[in-house]
């Protein structure tokens, strides 16, 4: 029998790690989770079970525990390692930027050194679009210059340096760099989805608590904005896309690629109103809003180049604005409190 390429997915229980652990299930591959469930359930273990059909292995742990990992990465003879785990709250990071240095820079640094001490040298790692600042123009390149407006951002931005002087030093490394643009819907099922704590802050869980009756209405940030309806405009990916592209990335890097960094993202732009009514059309509940001042630090437009990726990696995205929002719809209406009920 075939050994299956063991990966491991540091925060493989959040949004887009669990995600990621049915499509690399699917792929013929082994994940295995570390995960300390600072901002993820365990329930989320029991529905990917359900999802794959098969035991999911977890260990409950810190990336900040270097030693930890280091053991994990050599007795499970692990292959490659795809790096999650991260604080991603923009205010929160502002507010407190120390716990995003020390968990996120601190988390990149302690995975570094476990992958070297134990001579695991390939990675693929969560970046964001968040790198490109306020792009001049869209859509975006990878060649954008980097930049950043608050300290999750340059978290993000430092990571990637990080990879790239690792990858200088010692050429046994292979790292792909995927730069997400905005994550959203859910897996078709309905057992596994985004999951936020408190009031969201980003836009398709908002909308979504609003069509569930949970808010009353959504706040549009800004209307004067120089985008076609005046308000902002994105490139929203469906989560199942995203996953398949991680998968793409270890393919390309276990046969040999020497690494990457790429856009990732449908490169199609759309506004606030856009997925507003997407959203009504796809719940059939309708989606009140208010309009209100522009949110500090936000961007007019923001959308990928996506033509890198899919020249390196032959990947692109496929599913439509509607498809992200019936299936934010189908995980929102079946788990109107997410994970925290218990079946
Ligand atoms: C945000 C972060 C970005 C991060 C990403 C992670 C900011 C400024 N940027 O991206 O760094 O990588 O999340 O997922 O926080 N909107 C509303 N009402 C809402 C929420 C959002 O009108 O209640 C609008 C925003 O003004 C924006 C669009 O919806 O035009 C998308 O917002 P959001 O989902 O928060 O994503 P980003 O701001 O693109």
């Amino acid at each position: 029998m075939i050994r299956k390429p063991i990966i491991l997915l540091t925060g493989g229980a959040g949004y887009i790690g669990s995600h990621t652990y049915v499509a690399l299930t699917e792929a013929q591959f082994q994940p295995l989770i570390l995960d300390d469930f600072s901002n993820s359930n365990p329930v989320v273990l029991d529905r990917l079970e359900r999802i794959t059909g098969q035991a999911v292995p977890c260990h409950r742990g810190s990336v900040l525990n270097t030693e930890l990992v280091a053991e994990l990465l050599k007795v499970h003879a692990i292959e490659a390692v795809v790096h999650f785990a991260g604080f991603k709250a923009v205010g929160e990071s502002v507010a407190q930027p120390l716990k995003y240095f020390d968990n996120n820079l601190g988390g990149m640094i302690s995975l570094l050194k476990a992958m070297e001490n134990a001579a695991c040298h390939t990675l693929v790692f969560s970046s964001s679009a968040t790198v490109y600042g306020d792009p001049a123009t869209v859509p975006i390149t990878e060649d954008f210059p980097r930049s950043h407006t608050n300290p999750y951002g340059h978290t993000k931005l430092v990571c990637e340096d990080m990879i790239a002087a690792v990858c200088q030093a010692n050429a046994a490394w292979r790292a792909g760099v995927l730069r997400y643009f905005n994550p959203v819907g859910a897996h078709p099922s309905g057992l596994i989805g985004e999951d936020p704590n408190g009031p969201p802050n980003n836009l398709m869980p908002y909308v979504s608590q609003v069509a569930v009756g949970k808010r009353p209405f959504l706040h549009v940030f800004g209307n004067d904005y120089p985008t076609p309806d005046g308000t902002g405009v994105r490139d929203y990916i469906h989560v199942q896309d995203l996953a398949q592209a991680h998968v793409a990335a270890l393919q390309a890097l276990l046969l040999g690629d020497n690494g990457f960094t790429v856009n990732i993202g449908t490169g199609q732009g759309y506004s606030v109103l856009d997925v507003v009514s997407a959203f009504e059309q796809a719940s059939g509940k309708p989606v009140p809003y208010q309009l209100a001042p522009r949110r500090p630090g936000d961007v007019a437009r923001c959308y990928a180049d996506p033509a890198l990726a899919r020249h390196l990696l032959s990947w692109s995205a496929n599913h439509t604005l509607l498809s992200m929002c019936e299936d934010t719809w189908r995980w929102q209406s079946n788990n109107p409190e997410g994970y925290r009920l218990l079946e």
